[in-house]
Order: C-alpha cells, then structure tokens, then sequence
C-alpha cells in the first residue's frame, strides 16, 4: 500500500496536554501503530549528553543523532540495543529535547525515521509538527491542550507516581515543586512555539480539542468519533 493510503492521525500539543496517553489509547482502540515523535527527541537528547555533546551544537547534534540505531519494541525504547524508556521521561530530558528539537539540521535528520513508522494498518502521531510538517496529508489532525495549571498539576502527579532517577524526584515532597513544573512548562511552551523550523503551531486543519475539563476517556471517544467521520467525507 502506498504510503499515501495509509490513514493517519496527528495529535499534536504542547507538553503535558495528555495527547501521549490519548494517542496509545485511540491507536490500541483502532489496532494502529504508534508513533511518539517526543521520544525520538528525547533520545537524541539523551544520547548527546552521554556523549558530551552540548545540546545547542546543532550540526554535532544533527550528525551524530544520523548514527544512532533506534526502535521501538512494545514499551521498551531501544538506543542501539540498549533499553532507555525510563531514562528520556526525566524532566531533564524533556528540557534538552526541547532544546535539540529547534535544530532545523536534527529535525531533517529525524524525518525519514518517521515517515518509515507510518505502516498499514494506519499510524497514530503524537508531537507538535505531526499534522502541520510530518504527515500534512493526515486523514484526521486534532491539536490537544489544556491550560498551563492543568498541565503542570497533571505533570506533578505523573511524576509523583513514577519511579525517577532521584534529581527528578528530589523536589516533588518539597512546597515549591509545583512551582517549578509550571515555570519548566512555561519554559518549555515558549521555546518549542518561537523556534523557527516547525514551531508549536495547531494546523489550519486540526480540530482543537480543549481537555481541561474532559476525561481521557471523553477525548479518546470524541477523537474516534471524529475520525469515523472523517472516513465517510473521504
Ligand atoms: O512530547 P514530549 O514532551 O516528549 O516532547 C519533548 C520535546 O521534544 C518538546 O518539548 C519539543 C520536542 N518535540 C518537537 O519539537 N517535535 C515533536 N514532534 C515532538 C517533540
């Protein structure tokens, strides 16, 4: 089947909006693959750190993220054979994926490694240039969101009930934690919406869909609902 034909879904938003667990449940729902284009950040981040690569050097970032061999194996990311999942989900991480994400030269590399993920039976892409970059020909594009507080307070709680390395957990008992979830995402919005190669942006054709006050189970229904749609229109 031709890449063109395969139906695709985009999900994109800014941190924390819960597109990520929203995305693997209306892929499992639909029995499609899932592509978390974050991860692919987030590795590369990692990686250059372990190497000792800074962050804001775009071409050593660009070059040496073309030289890493990454899949995805149920839950396990694998970095040249070696399990990663827990270690890109640090606050640190997301931070340094958000900085080597504004690399035009990274964002090329990173691109055919996506559109390879888009497989029959359809494919389900979370990120923030899915529906606008990656896959502009998407049967269905839904831009997700929710207000900063809602995001950081769903953050704080995420981080409370996950095993992470102590620097990420060492503040999460202390008052101003909170705090220092919403100023990260704060942070983080600004960056990843002013870059200037494919900055956050929700494309003209997505449907916005505000989840503050939505369950996951709301939105999973409604996107479903939406794309039973959109099969009858094409
Ligand atoms: O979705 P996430 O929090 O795992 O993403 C981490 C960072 O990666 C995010 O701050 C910006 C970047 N990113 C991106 O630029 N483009 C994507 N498609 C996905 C993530």
């Amino acid at each position: 089947m031709s890449a063109d034909f395969i139906p695709v879904i985009t999900i994109d938003g800014p941190s924390a909006s819960g597109k990520g667990t929203v995305a693997q449940l209306v892929a499992a729902q639909l029995g499609f693959h899932y592509l978390d284009s974050g991860a692919l950040y987030r590795i590369v981040a990692f990686a250059t750190q372990q190497n000792n690569i800074a962050w804001s050097n775009a071409e050593a970032v660009a070059e040496y993220a073309k030289t890493l061999n990454i899949a995805f194996e149920n839950e396990q990311v694998l970095l040249n054979g070696q399990n990663i999942a827990n270690e890109i989900r640090t606050e640190e991480m997301g931070k340094g994926a958000s900085i080597v994400a504004a690399h035009a030269a990274l964002r090329a590399a990173l691109l055919d490694m996506q559109h390879d993920l888009c497989k029959t039976p359809g494919l389900v892409a979370d990120g923030r240039d899915m529906g606008t970059v990656i896959f502009p020909h998407a049967s269905l594009k839904i831009f997700l969101t929710a207000s900063t507080q809602t995001r950081a307070e769903r953050r704080y709680k995420q981080l409370l009930g996950k095993n992470l390395p102590a620097d990420d957990l060492k503040n999460t008992g202390a008052k101003n934690s909170y705090q220092s979830i919403l100023q990260d995402l704060t942070e983080r919005d600004a960056r990843d919406q002013n870059r200037a190669s494919a900055p956050l942006c929700m494309a003209q054709d997505a449907i916005l869909l505000e989840t503050d006050h939505l369950s996951i189970a709301q939105a999973v229904s409604f996107i479903l609902q939406q794309y039973e749609k959109s099969k009858k229109t094409t």
